[in-house]
């Protein structure tokens, strides 16, 4: 087992009900709030009514932010941080899923950003000495975006999407009765990525963690009953709350705790997608995975051994052959995905290979590929976004 730190600030209300904390816990901070949200899904939800009432009722001053994108924009973020100069922001309040979250994490920070191009505090990684204080409420289980640091930002001009250390929320209220609402093909795609999540942290070398190993496969197995239970029920509480704490701690740190970084390479390969093509972030990594984990299989048979645990403890397959095993848990997880109605190809999203070689380039540019858990070079990445097509 390696060495690691865990530090995560982030206080976590969840449950039915938790919204009981949102004034207390604003007020520690001011009274001025910049409230960030999406294309609208919580004013047709209620959610916003709700939270609009609590807040006059408690004397806060609020500025919206709102119509933050899926893959959240740099320019929103300069439109948030503006505002937040303007009418001297004590607090923000991102309400919704990994781009609200996100964006509101890049506005808290570039609001003391010195620099003239908001950009460029992105693709430096971020790491600011001074941030505005951050809480959410989260609508969404995914990205996890309400338990870690991390903002991932897209910057349609360059066609470029990174993620930066931003900040931690100092509050998170996690109410999985207000993932009722979610679309079928948002549930899916949520739940992929928490299982993404989960895959770049597993698929790793170390092979003596044994606490994160248990708890990769735990929230594995979770996802893959409580996805489509809330598929078919969508306001089964049950199913919707544990896919809400599979998402918080699937990107917390501790599915990895122990274990050598993996790279998160089919994060890195995503993320050029979504840049390219506006994907959504989960739908894209359902398609990416197990043709990643097929190339990664057949170039380093040696790792064959975590593909047959995977088989094993994750997909509950059996067999004495590891080769086939290895083989099966990922057609499995394959079959899993498109279970859920989730396109399984980028044909159906309408993307060919035009773009596929510079898009590899790019992926590998902070060595997510070349130095992930099986080295990855432009033309195995060239040959995992074929085999997606
Ligand atoms: O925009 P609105 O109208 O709110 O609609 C949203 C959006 O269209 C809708 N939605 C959310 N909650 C809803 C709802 N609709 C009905 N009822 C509800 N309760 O769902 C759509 C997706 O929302 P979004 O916030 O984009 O989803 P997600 O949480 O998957 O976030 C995706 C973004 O997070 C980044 C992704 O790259 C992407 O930009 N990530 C952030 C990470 C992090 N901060 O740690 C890590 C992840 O790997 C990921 O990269
Ligand atoms: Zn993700």
């Amino acid at each position: 087992m390696q060495n690691y730190t865990h530090d995560i600030p982030t206080k976590v209300y969840f449950g039915q009900g938790q919204i009981k904390h949102l004034a207390p816990s604003l007020a520690v901070y001011g009274r001025s709030v910049l409230l960030v949200y999406g294309g609208g899904s919580i004013k047709r939800t209620g959610l916003y009514g709700q939270i609009m009432t609590i807040l006059a009722g408690e004397g806060f001053r609020v500025t919206e932010l709102s119509g933050v994108e899926p893959n959240p924009r740099i320019g929103t973020v300069a439109r948030g941080v503006a505002l937040c100069r303007e009418h001297d922001v004590d607090v923000i309040l991102a309400v919704g899923g990994g781009s609200a979250i996100d964006c509101a994490k890049a506005v808290a920070a570039g609001r003391y950003y010195e620099g003239d191009d908001l950009w460029e505090m992105v693709l430096t990684g971020g790491k600011p000495e001074k941030a505005l204080p951050l809480m959410d409420i989260l609508t969404i289980s995914a990205t996890g975006s309400e338990f870690d640091g991390l903002g991932v930002i897209s910057n349609p001009e360059t066609k470029e999407k990174f993620g930066a250390f931003f900040t931690y929320p100092a509050v998170s209220i996690c109410d999985p009765t207000y993932t009722f609402t979610l679309p079928p093909f948002q549930t899916a795609s949520g739940s992929a990525d928490i299982m993404s999540h989960i895959c770049e942290d597993y698929f790793s070398r170390t092979e003596d963690s044994d606490l994160a190993d248990g708890i990769c496969e735990a929230v594995l197995r979770s996802v893959m009953k409580n996805c489509p239970l809330a598929l078919a029920e969508p306001e089964n509480y049950s199913a919707r709350a544990n896919l809400m704490a599979d998402a918080t701690i699937a990107c917390s740190g501790i599915p990895r705790y122990g274990k050598e970084h993996s790279g998160w390479p089919c994060h890195a390969m995503e993320h050029e997608l979504s840049a390219y093509y506006d994907v959504t972030h989960g739908a894209g990594l359902a398609i990416l995975t197990p043709r990643w984990m097929r190339c990664i299989l057949a170039k380093d048979p040696a790792f064959t051994w975590r593909f047959v645990r995977f088989a094993r403890n994750v997909m509950g397959l059996s067999g004495e052959d590891e080769t086939a095993l290895a083989q099966a848990g990922i057609d499995a997880l394959e079959a899993y995905f498109r279970s859920t109605g989730l396109p399984m190809t980028l044909s159906e999203l309408g993307i060919g290979e035009e773009h596929f070689r510079e898009m590899a380039v790019h992926a590998d540019l902070r060595g997510r590929l070349s130095g992930s858990c099986v080295p990855l070079d432009t033309e195995d990445v060239i040959g995992i976004f074929r085999a997606c097509l």
